[in-house]
C-alpha cells in the first residue's frame, strides 16, 4: 500500500472476505442471526387477533418485552399503530399542553418532534433546545417543571444520551423519550422516563408497522386527568372518560395488527432470551461499536460524527470523512463520492444501506445493534477502506 502527503491510503487491495450478512441498515435492521421465514410458521393468520390465541400472542409480546427490558411492574406497556412514529405522536398529542414543554432537537427525528410541537400542536409555551449534528443540546438548560421531549439515541447523527443522571428524580413534568434505536441496546433508566416509545424494526430486527409505548404511573395519571383541547383521532386515544383504556396494555390493540409482524416480534424476543437477555444484547452491540471505534482510531480518512466519546451511539454509528482532500471538495462532489462508495459496496454485496440519512451531513452510517454479528463488522471494515480508496483515486485526479 502506498501513501500520499496527508498519509491517506492511495491503493488498497480489494478484500476477499464478504460479510456473511451485509445488512447494516439503521432500520429496518438486520434480522437476528439464523433467521428464516420459518420463524413465522406459527403465525396466527386468517383469524381474528381478538380470538384467544391472537390476543395471547399480543400479550406475550408485551410480557416478554417488559421482562427482558426490566420495565417496572407499575408501568403500562402497549402495542400501538404506526411504528415508533405512531407511538411518539400519540404521546405528544395526548399528553402535551398541560404545562410548558422543552424539546431537545439535535438531528432529524428529534427536530421532527420539535417541528410537530410547534406547527401541528401549536403549543403556546414551547422551548426548543437545539444542537448541530454531532452534538447534544445543553442538558442543563432543561426546566424539570416542564414536560421534556427527547430521543435517547439520535439515529441520524449517531449521538446518544450517555446516561440518565441529568434527569431530575423529583421532576413535576413528564419525560417523553423516543427510544426506538436505544431499547435493547442501551441501559434505560426507567424510573427517570415517563413515556418510552420504540418500534420492532430496530435492535431486535423485527418488522415495522407497530409501535410500543411504555407509560409510568405519572404518565397514566396525566392521561386520566388532562383533557387536551384538540381533536384526537381514534388511533391516538389511550384514555376514555377519564380512565386509561387498559385493554390496549394487555394485547387488545386499538386497530388490527399484522399477526405476521407479531410472530416476528416474538421470534426476536425469544432469540434475545436464548442468548442471555438484555446483558447479552448490550454486550453484542458494545462489541460492534468497539470494533468500529478501534478501526476509526487507526483510520486516515474516517472519523466519528459524534464529538464527545461518551455520547457516541453504539447502534447508529455515524462516520464523517476527515481526509483533507475530501473535505476540500464541494458539497455536491462530496455527496457524489459518498454515493459511489455506498453503491459500490452494495454492488459487491459487502454492505447495504450504509449512506448517512438524507438530512444528515454527508458520510456513512453503520448499524451496530444486537442482531449484527461482530465478525460481519470486522469483515466490512476492509471494504470501507477499499471503497474509499477507489473513490479517492477518482477525485484525487480532479483536485
Ligand atoms: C429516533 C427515531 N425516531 C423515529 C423514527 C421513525 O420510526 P418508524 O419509522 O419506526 O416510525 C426513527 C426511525 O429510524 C428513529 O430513528
Amino acid at each position: 500500500m502506498s501513501r500520499d502527503r496527508e498519509g491517506a491510503d492511495l491503493k488498497q487491495m480489494k478484500p476477499t472476505l464478504i460479510p456473511n450478512n451485509p445488512c447494516f441498515s439503521s432500520g429496518p435492521c438486520a434480522k437476528r442471526p439464523g433467521w428464516t421465514l420459518d420463524a413465522l410458521k406459527d403465525a396466527f393468520l386468517g383469524r381474528s387477533h381478538r380470538a384467544k390465541t391472537g390476543k395471547n400472542k399480543l400479550a406475550e409480546v408485551i410480557q416478554r418485552s417488559k421482562k427482558i427490558l426490566g420495565i417496572p411492574d407499575a408501568y403500562q406497556l402497549g402495542i400501538v399503530p404506526a411504528s415508533d412514529t405512531g407511538a411518539v405522536e400519540m404521546a405528544l398529542w395526548s399528553l402535551l399542553g398541560e404545562r410548558g414543554v422543552d424539546v431537545l432537537a439535535w438531528e432529524s427525528f428529534s427536530s421532527g418532534w420539535a417541528a410537530d410541537c410547534k406547527s401541528q400542536l401549536q403549543l403556546k409555551d414551547l422551548r426548543v433546545l437545539k444542537a448541530d449534528y454531532g452534538k447534544l443540546p445543553d442538558l442543563h438548560q432543561i426546566d424539570w417543571a416542564r414536560d421534556v421531549v427527547f430521543a435517547w439515541n439520535g439515529t441520524t447523527s449517531g449521538v446518544r444520551i450517555p446516561n440518565g443522571y441529568w434527569i431530575a428524580a423529583d421532576r413535576p413534568g413528564l419525560t417523553i423519550c423516543d427510544a426506538t434505536s436505544a431499547v435493547f441496546a442501551m441501559e434505560m433508566p426507567w424510573d427517570k422516563l415517563d413515556v418510552v416509545t420504540w418500534s420492532w424494526q430496530k435492535v431486535l430486527g423485527g418488522e415495522g408497522a407497530h409501535g410500543m409505548i411504555a407509560l409510568s404511573p405519572r404518565a397514566v395519571r396525566r392521561l386520566e386527568t388532562f383533557n387536551p383541547n384538540r381533536p384526537l383521532p381514534k388511533i391516538f386515544q389511550m384514555a376514555k372518560s377519564g380512565k386509561l383504556i387498559e385493554g390496549i396494555f394487555q394485547g387488545e390493540t386499538i386497530n388490527t395488527p399484522s399477526m405476521l409482524c407479531v410472530e416476528d416480534a416474538l421470534d426476536g424476543l425469544k432469540w434475545a432470551e436464548s442468548i442471555g437477555g438484555l446483558p447479552a444484547l448490550l454486550a453484542r452491540s458494545k462489541a460492534n461499536f468497539k470494533c468500529i471505534e478501534d478501526w476509526v482510531a487507526r483510520s486516515s480518512w474516517a472519523a466519528f460524527l459524534a464529538e464527545d466519546r461518551s455520547a457516541r451511539s453504539n447502534t447508529s454509528i455515524c462516520l464523517k470523512i476527515k481526509d483533507p482532500l475530501f473535505t476540500a471538495l464541494s458539497a455536491d462532489d462530496q455527496n457524489l463520492h459518498v454515493k459511489s462508495i455506498v453503491s459500490s459496496l452494495e454492488k459487491e454485496g459487502a454492505a447495504y444501506d450504509i449512506g448517512a440519512y438524507r438530512d444528515a451531513p454527508v458520510g456513512l452510517r453503520i448499524w451496530g445493534g444486537a442482531t449484527v454479528e461482530t465478525s460481519d463488522i470486522q469483515a466490512l471494515l476492509p471494504w470501507l477502506d477499499w471503497a474509499y480508496s477507489q473513490a479517492r483515486s477518482a477525485f484525487a485526479e480532479t483536485v
